[in-house]
């Protein structure tokens, strides 16, 4: 009979890393055992785990022993130096963090995208970043419909993407702000309460932020298509759960704002949310604490001949980080890609 897997959560502290853990239960995924690593500084310490509670260890080089499945969400270092030790010990990593994303080598999956691509990974699979997700979720049906010559994105980040750290700075500085104190900040570069920041990460020689290239480059890579062009602004803004994203598109085919309506309907992980007399329309509030990416505003664009606006907005925690993380495990297990012993 084949085993159940051992499965590590490493980073299991962090925001994204306690979202793996809730995902890993609400989905039933199967499992011998599950281990919480972190930092030194949380070892210890204890996670939630459904109804139980994890004892968090330190994440050290011989944690992987007897571990077939390890789900990391500790920054990109961590990743850069764990994740090669678990391949080591015969364990298959899911990598949220973009240490290995455009690395020939390692396949980075969306499930509804394009999850054949798990076939050929060497142990290391990268978790996409979280606006490219919920992007090309949406965009992959409209591509194969109609071909996509070209995206425009800009976006509107939740702090939790940040991580723990910034959903508590955006908290203080709203509570001293309402105190008439002077808001203090150590995450972001500016204040974040009441304030939109047009930087994530840092900028590059072209001067993109390094959150701008992440979506260019990922989103060729998921949708296996290098010729789509795509140009991104990305900006954080003082929304705790959910990002939003303002999408145009120009296609090769036309396809109208009904017809988009209809493929997307019928997209899996794809809820369109549309309908503007009822006032109804994605919005943070509404995706937050889902699995499904919400699409709505589809419209035309009346500028060019073959075009479609329209406004995205999945939970960042769930499909934009954990949730796909999970459903890549899922497919691993499905199809005998993971090395279970
Ligand atoms: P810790 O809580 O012990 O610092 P977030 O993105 O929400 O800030 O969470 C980051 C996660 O990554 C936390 O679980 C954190 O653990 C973990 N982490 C950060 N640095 C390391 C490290 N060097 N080794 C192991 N885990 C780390």
């Amino acid at each position: 009979m084949k085993k159940n897997p051992v499965v590590a959560v490493v980073g299991a502290t962090g925001a994204v890393g306690r979202e793996m853990l809730d995902t890993l239960v609400r989905r039933n995924f199967p499992h011998a055992e599950v281990r919480a690593l972190a930092s030194s500084r949380s070892a210890g310490t204890k996670v939630e785990f459904g109804s139980k509670k994890l004892t968090v260890q330190e994440l050290t080089e011989d944690s992987f022993n007897g571990v077939d499945l390890a789900l990391f969400s500790a920054g990109g270092s961590t990743s850069e130096k764990f994740a090669p030790c678990a391949v080591k010990a015969g364990c298959v990593v899911v990598d949220n963090s973009s240490a290995w994303r455009m690395d020939p080598n390692v396949p980075l999956v969306v499930p509804e995208v394009n999850p054949d691509d798990l076939s050929w990974h060497k142990g290391i699979i990268a978790n996409p970043n979280c606006s490219t997700i919920q992007m090309v979720v949406v965009l992959k049906p409209l591509h194969d419909a109609a071909r996509i010559k070209r995206v425009v994105v800009s976006t509107y980040q939740a702090v939790s993407g940040t991580g723990q750290k910034a959903i508590v700075e955006l908290e203080n500085q709203v509570r001293q702000l309402f105190n008439g104190q002077e808001p203090t900040n150590s995450v972001y570069p500016h204040r974040i309460a009441f304030n939109c920041l047009p930087q994530i990460d840092v900028f590059l020689d072209n001067e993109y932020t390094k959150e701008e290239m992440k979506m260019v480059l990922e989103t060729k890579k998921i949708m296996g298509d290098d010729s789509i062009r795509v140009t991104a602004t990305t900006v954080r803004v003082p929304v705790f759960y959910g990002h939003s994203e303002s999408v145009n598109i120009e296609t090769e085919k036309k396809i109208t704002a009904r017809e988009a309506r209809v493929i997307l309907a019928q997209a899996p992980g794809v809820r369109v949310f549309d309908n503007p007399g009822e006032k109804i329309y994605p919005m943070p509030i509404v995706a937050a604490g889902e699995d499904d990416t919400f699409v709505g505003r589809i419209r035309e664009d009346e500028s060019i001949e073959n075009g479609l606006n329209m406004f995205i907005v999945a939970d960042n925690i769930r499909k934009g980080a954990a949730l796909n993380a999970v459903q890549i495990a899922e497919v691993l297990l499905e199809r005998n890609l993971l090395r279970v012993s």
